[in-house]
């Protein structure tokens, strides 16, 4: 065996056997959460689907299970606090799995990070600390906060506890459903996959482990490709769970030897997964929670035997479901988007819009813009969102439109 396989080896054994280990830390502090078969999912991929839903997770994702084993042994030892750097899932994880030791918890987060993830993190008991522009500047802070007050780091992904106590996942699952032939998990730095790659080589041998990332961020597909850890440049995505710019360097060696292969899955993709399990399933997630659906019916993984998909977590925030869900409408044609020019003068809108409540459709959203540069003076563009339940309502909207004199058509 090469060098690097026999370290690669060694991570992965040490990380099983720290998992079992994480298992007492987690019992009774994290939800043991369910594992479903979906049918929709299935028939899709043409074999057995089942979910292992993180989303149900205490503090809304499995970012806690790192954090709980992690810190319970620092707790166990005596430490004077711990410190992280996260605006997402990692930064309540740490905050819960602290206050459940009654351990005290800094988490700095970028001075732009959504009000609602501050206020949450807080009601975990931690204290926020603001600082930086961007996430690099924040993690900066945070290592002077560590050194400064003695605190303990917790990195996101790149530990062997952390990714142990993701591995706890796989006891879980094998408990609850028997052994799988693939397991497909969500990438960001690899701290997931990681840890379920090397307990379910040892409680599923023969297991196939397929990671997804986005393609707005695609660091181990790329670094893969070079044989080495690179850094991408990171764009904004629905699935911001994944956004990390380069793998750990201890993710990178579990990964490369032991994860069959890793995907992308494109912005439309991951949207159009969640859609699906909202709508079918009843099952909220957020993006990178999705990731492992979105490269099922994208097609960039063909499943193989029983399979698992680790739906990773359920944070997402508000305006972006709404996003999901009226574009999975618009795709659908149970939302439909309409455009026309009317004379500005009382009671032409209101001719309109009888039309479509005469076909029962429910208005949605109207956009009545009268300075529109390419309208002619007196004239007003409107455009209206309205729920239909099929396209064929639309087309026949828009034919008795035309025949009122209203032009419209779909925007
Ligand atoms: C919901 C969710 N899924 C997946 C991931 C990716 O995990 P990792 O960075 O360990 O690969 C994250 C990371 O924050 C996450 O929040």
């Amino acid at each position: 065996m090469r060098e690097d396989e026999v370290r690669a080896l060694e991570l992965a054994e040490e990380i099983y056997r720290r998992s079992s280990e994480a298992r007492r830390f987690i019992e009774g502090r994290a939800h043991y959460t369910p594992v479903d078969r979906s049918s929709t999912i299935s028939s899709i991929a043409g074999t057995d689907v089942y979910l292992k839903l993180e989303n149900l997770q205490k503090t809304g994702s499995f970012k806690v299970r790192g954090p709980l084993y992690k810190i319970g042994k620092l707790a166990r030892n005596g430490i004077k606090g711990v410190v992280a750097a996260s605006a997402g899932n990692h930064a309540q994880g740490v905050a819960y799995a602290a206050a459940s030791y009654g351990v005290k918890s800094v988490i700095v987060m970028p001075e732009t990070a959504p009000v609602a993830k501050v206020k949450a993190t807080k009601a975990y008991g931690a204290e926020v600390v603001l600082y930086g522009e961007v996430f690099d500047e924040s993690l900066r802070r945070a290592l002077e906060i560590a050194e400064e007050r003695g605190f303990e780091f917790i990195h996101p992904f790149d530990d062997l506890d952390i990714m142990a106590g993701n591995g706890t996942i796989v006891w879980e699952v094998s408990e609850q459903a028997g052994r799988f032939d693939t397991i497909i998990v969500p990438v960001g730095g690899g701290g997931l996959i990681s840890g379920i790659v090397s307990v379910a080589r040892k409680l599923m041998p023969g297991v196939r482990v397929i990671g997804v990332e986005s393609e707005a961020a695609p660091k181990f597909v790329e670094s893969l490709k070079e044989g080495k850890p690179v850094t991408v440049e990171a764009s904004h995505s629905l699935a911001d769970g994944l956004i990390a710019k380069s793998p750990g360097e201890l993710t990178f060696q579990i990964v490369t030897h032991f994860v069959d292969k890793v995907v992308t899955v494109d912005e439309h993709d991951v949207a159009r997964a969640m859609y699906l399990l909202l709508e079918r399933g009843k099952i909220l997630v957020e993006g990178a929670g999705a990731a492992g659906v979105a490269a099922i019916i994208s097609r960039e993984v063909k499943p193989r035997g029983r399979t698992l998909v680790v739906v990773s977590g359920g944070n997402a925030d508000l305006t972006s479901i709404e996003k999901v869900i009226l574009v999975g409408l618009a795709r659908e044609g149970r939302v439909a988007r309409i455009t026309g020019v009317v004379p500005d003068r009382p009671g032409q809108l209101m001719g309109v819009l009888d039309i479509i409540a005469r076909f029962r459709c429910n208005v949605v959203d109207i956009i009545h813009d009268r300075l529109h540069p390419r309208v002619s003076p007196g004239m007003a563009r409107v455009t209206i969102i309205f729920e239909t339940p099929d396209r064929e309502t639309v087309f026949r909207i828009l034919e008795e439109l035309r025949f009122r004199g209203y032009p419209f058509v779909v925007d």
